[in-house]
């Protein structure tokens, strides 16, 4: 996972959760990188998954909520990174982009890259599911990416969690635009 993502991710928990909580929380869980990530370079994504799991025994917040409201917080950051973006008209045209866009570059840019496979089928102008695949297992960071996307176009779409495996390796979203 790149090193823009984990400090992303500890700017995230600092913010919300407080800096004294995250370094105690880098200090229980004794990672290889020392929660010092540089941001081109590759780390081990369970680096996440520890941190995550350390953050949430502090805090009383379930992993899967921390990783939820980060995906809304990152969606945020990756809208606004400096990237040439053409304008999109709604959240649905935006999420028809990622897979062949988006996440396209991504991986020419950074072949070694973690990225999961999504796949988007229209089922008319206010319905949408979503696939997401992936061994990392972050469906719940799809599914705040997901509502921070919906937020970002200012959209009220309500979104139906379906569960093809454990893990939360395999999941479908269906969405339906109100
Ligand atoms: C709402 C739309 C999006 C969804 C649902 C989504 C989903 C995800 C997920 C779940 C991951 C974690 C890796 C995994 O689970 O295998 C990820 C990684 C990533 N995505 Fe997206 N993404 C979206 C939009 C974008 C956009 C707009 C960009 C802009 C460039 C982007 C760039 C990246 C990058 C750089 C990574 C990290 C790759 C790595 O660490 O190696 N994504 N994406």
């Amino acid at each position: 996972m790149q090193g823009f993502i984990f400090k992303d991710f500890l700017e995230f928990a600092n913010k919300r959760l407080g800096n004294a909580v995250v370094d105690q929380a880098l200090a229980q869980c004794q990672l290889e990188s020392r929660g010092v990530y540089s941001t081109r370079q590759q780390y081990n994504p369970r680096e996440l998954v520890t941190l995550l799991g350390e953050l949430s025994r502090q805090t009383g917040h379930s992993g899967r909520e921390l990783l939820q409201s980060y995906g809304q917080w990152l969606f945020k950051t990756l809208v606004n990174l400096p990237l040439p973006m053409r304008p999109f008209d709604d959240s649905f045209s935006f999420l028809a982009a990622v897979e062949e866009g988006f996440h396209k570059e991504v991986r020419e840019l950074f072949p070694n890259a973690n990225l999961p496979r999504l796949t988007c089928e229209r089922g008319g102008p206010h319905e949408m599911t979503l696939e997401y695949q992936s061994a990392l297992g972050l469906a719940d960071l799809a599914y705040g990416l997901l509502l921070g996307c919906c937020d970002h176009f200012q959209e009220s779409v309500e979104i139906q969690r379906e569960s093809l495996a454990a893990g939360g390796t395999h999941e479908r979203f269906h969405l339906k635009r109100g």
